[in-house]
């Protein structure tokens, strides 16, 4: 296995989806831990497992399904990740962010992207649903940068500009969507850590301070890919637990999932008010 992911290798997994679908997906979706049932409401769907691609690591999380579902929602042609790549999993960043490189090689302009996450700001709860505004590349400042390694300059610049990590219009229409459907939309800064122990009381502490709203094991690295390039992105975080700064209770992957319940109606209608006005 080479250390960086090549053009040739994101190119092999492109034309392998490209060779089971007849849709050009525009709009790529990645659909976090507890949050995937939007994928089960795509229309027309071709069901193409990782397992199938080339170059492929395969997502071990429970909750996480780990294929791709191409079809339709709210008309627009998508290509859906139920399930996503964490690098706690232990693949290197390329592998974690290979599925947005196809994505792009498919055409894909837009990324919705969708999370678990914990609230680390003191007004928000269990169930709530943060728009992501901006983020704070945690694994990247300890050098664990997706876009290390050889740049792939028929895609990017070598120095990428991450002024705009989430799209102002979309995060307009996103707050537009939230209040026509009577829904309370929080917003905020996502901190990406990698994880897999959640935070500790004086991490959490560190992470407010550094003025994160939202903290998770994802979302950064593959906005900073789909930044790289060219991708708008749109992020939305489902908040399935509260910072524990005191270290006075106790947080587990089931309590994430259970939030997913509640999360996933709000983030679903937000998401294809979305899709409708993209
Ligand atoms: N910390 C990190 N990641 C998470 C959390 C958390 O509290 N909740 C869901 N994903």
């Amino acid at each position: 296995m080479q250390k960086f992911i090549t053009l040739a290798q994101i190119d092999e997994a492109a034309d392998e989806i490209r060779r089971r679908i007849s849709t050009e997906p525009g709009v790529g979706m990645i659909l976090g831990s507890g949050l995937n049932g939007l994928a089960d409401s795509v229309q027309n769907p071709v069901f193409i497992p990782y397992t199938d691609l080339p170059h492929f690591p395969v997502s071990t999380v429970i909750g996480h399904v780990g294929r791709f579902v191409v079809g339709e929602l709210e008309g627009k042609p998508v290509i859906v990740m139920q399930g996503r790549i964490h690098y706690y999993e232990g693949y290197s960043m390329g592998e974690v962010t290979l599925p947005v490189r196809v994505m792009h090689r498919l055409g894909v302009h837009s990324l919705v992207v969708t999370n678990a996450a914990g609230g680390v700001n003191a007004d928000f709860a269990p169930g709530d649903v943060m728009l992501i505004t901006d983020q704070l590349n945690l694994m990247g400042m300890s050098g664990l940068n997706p876009l290390m390694g050889p740049n792939l300059e028929e895609i990017g610049p070598r120095f990428p500009d991450m002024s705009q990590p989430y799209d102002r219009d979309y995060c307009a229409l996103a707050r537009a969507v939230a209040k026509e459907n009577g829904l309370t939309l929080r917003e905020g800064v996502y901190a990406g850590l990698s994880g897999p122990s959640f935070e500790s009381p004086a991490d959490l502490r560190f992470l407010r301070l550094a003025g994160a709203d939202a903290v998770g094991m994802s979302t950064v690295p593959e906005v900073i890919v789909a930044r790289h390039g060219g991708m708008r992105a749109l992020g939305l975080s489902g908040i399935s637990n509260k910072a524990n700064l005191d270290g006075s209770t106790v947080t587990t992957h089931e309590e994430v999932i259970e939030a997913g319940r509640v999360i996933t109606p709000k983030i679903e209608s937000i998401v294809r008010g979305v899709l409708r006005g993209m």
